[in-house]
């Protein structure tokens, strides 16, 4: 991981050693991210509900969205809960299954976070820059992900 992303990681760690519940271990965690990493504008958590199949928006820190609910398929966050696979987008105008929150959002990352396998929920930053993303987000977000998949 890079240095930058080591140091970052670092806080979370002391996050995840506080014992807190995991609204407010979300909640932190979104805030730790947004105030730490300049080119992540929005950072949330969708929770997948099994029962209706639609992602649920968690704790955010940014602006308001409408997107609440997205049924599992639909845009980027939806085609990850049907993929468990990261999605990068460095260019949001280039995706068409893609659900806009903002015109200031020009490139996207998501991440899943799995359960025994399963998916469970997802990490989604939103960025105003373009082509932001490098593969030690991926890396860093992955770990993140990894570590809070024991609170699902
Ligand atoms: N852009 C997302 C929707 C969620 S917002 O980014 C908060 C998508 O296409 O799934």
């Amino acid at each position: 991981m890079e240095s930058v992303f080591t140091s970052i990681f670092t806080k979370f760690e002391a996050l995840l050693n506080q014992n807190y519940e995991l609204g407010k271990l979300l909640t932190e965690t979104t805030q730790l991210l947004k105030r730490e990493v300049s080119h992540y504008d929005w950072v949330g958590f969708y929770l997948l509900d099994r029962d209706t199949m639609m992602l649920v928006l968690g704790p955010y820190t940014g602006s308001s969205t409408e997107h609440t609910h997205i049924p599992v398929g639909k845009g980027i966050c939806g085609q990850v809960a049907s993929s468990s696979q990261t999605m990068v987008v460095q260019d949001v105008s280039q995706q068409a299954n893609y659900l806009s929150c903002s015109m200031d959002v020009q490139s996207e990352i998501v991440v899943p976070i799995l359960k025994d396998g399963s998916f469970v929920a997802e990490i989604d930053i939103d960025s105003h820059a373009y082509s932001p993303f490098t593969k030690e987000d991926e890396e860093f977000l992955a770990a993140i992900a990894e570590r809070l998949s024991v609170y699902f």
